[in-house]
């Protein structure tokens, strides 16, 4: 059935991107996005007064759009139109911290705005805290702080499921770990709500989900940017990154037991062809046919170096074709939580 994800924001054409005209070089592209910090247009509208700079990056450089370095700046429509990632400088990242608490609460918006306002904030300050947790993985300050976003998530997707639509509009021009750390943890809570799990559960598939790649902080970043296919040797290390996420994790008490099987088995395939213990069928857990199907979902949805990036209904007809990979009653709920029929009943569709 041809349905049409409306809800999702419209994907640009790739010269929007950067992709039309004179690029960096990949060195200098990769440096620029490693200096910055990707932030979601939805929580800055136009008019907004911004206490940092912000800039658009994409494969053509880096544009500034709003100069905040003697003051707060408003953020113009134009500013906003420009296309590509809108990033602000890694510095800058506490002043974006605080500018998102100044948000919440809005008493002037009705109920339905709040709680996606809300839910939309713990999304960026889920995003900041990954990003460090990727620097610092051993840090159980952070950990613990990563524990209170996830229920925070739990909480906005229990109160409110629709607020998933919210927070899973917002597409990013090119692939960034943290960002894509928090769709996989946003996908996972909404299916866990859609399944109709408790909040236990759902707080440790979040949890599971949100730090699914910590590993990757222990991997050398040639590896991890190469833009081209990767060797034989490479992807080895590259798989590395499940047990090292692991161990990681099993410093800290906070984590949930019920958070380990996402960590684990992420990359397990029903097949038998997934990795690092190549279980099969009923050997992978639930949490873990959960992961796996919102980890490739979303990578297939975002842009890299090596695909451009599928669209919503795309990437769906393409993990029901690998019946052998995915769990098929789970992506059955899957796409019927994204799809317009998960839309709750008197629901605009668009
Ligand atoms: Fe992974």
């Amino acid at each position: 059935v041809a349905t049409t994800y409306r809800i999702f924001a419209p994907f640009s054409p790739p010269e929007a991107a950067g992709h039309a005209g004179p690029v960096l070089p990949v060195r200098e592209y990769l440096a620029l996005r490693e200096a910055h910090h990707q932030v979601d247009r939805a929580l800055i509208r136009p008019g907004a007064l911004l206490p940092f700079s912000l800039f658009v990056l994409s494969r053509a450089g880096l544009r500034p759009v709003v100069d905040a370095a003697s003051g707060p700046a408003a953020a113009t429509p134009e500013a906003l139109a420009v296309p590509g990632d809108l990033v602000i400088r890694n510095e800058e990242i506490p002043f974006y911290l605080e500018y998102l608490g100044t948000l919440v609460p809005s008493p002037e918006l009705p109920p339905a705005e709040t709680a996606a306002l809300r839910a939309l904030v713990v999304r960026e300050r889920s995003k900041a805290l990954v990003r460090d947790l990727l620097v610092d993985p051993r840090s159980g300050e952070r950990v613990k702080e990563a524990m209170g976003l996830v229920r925070g998530l739990v909480e906005c997707l229990f109160e409110r499921r629709e607020v998933l639509f919210d927070l899973v509009s917002l597409a990013s021009f090119d692939y960034y770990t943290y960002t894509h750390s928090v769709n996989v943890a946003v996908l996972c809570v909404g299916l866990s709500v859609a399944l109709g799990m408790g909040r236990q559960e759902a707080e440790a598939l979040g949890a599971g989900a949100l730090l699914h790649d910590l590993g990757k902080s222990a991997l050398p970043a040639e590896i991890l940017n190469k833009p081209g296919r990767l060797t034989e040797g490479e992807f080895a290390v590259i798989r590395t990154h499940v047990l090292e996420g692991e161990r990681l994790l099993r410093a800290h008490r906070e984590i949930p037991e019920g958070a380990y099987p996402a960590v684990l088995q992420h990359h397990e395939r029903l097949s038998g062809r997934g990795y690092p213990a190549g279980l099969s069928g009923e050997e992978i857990g639930l949490f873990g046919r959960i992961c796996a199907i919102a980890d490739s979902y979303d990578a297939m949805t975002t842009r890299r170096c090596y695909q451009p990036a599928m669209t919503p209904y795309a990437a769906l007809a393409q993990l029901g074709r690998l019946k052998s990979e995915y769990d098929g009653s789970l992506l059955a709920a899957f796409i019927r939580m994204l799809g317009p029929a998960g839309r709750p009943a008197g629901l605009p569709r668009d």
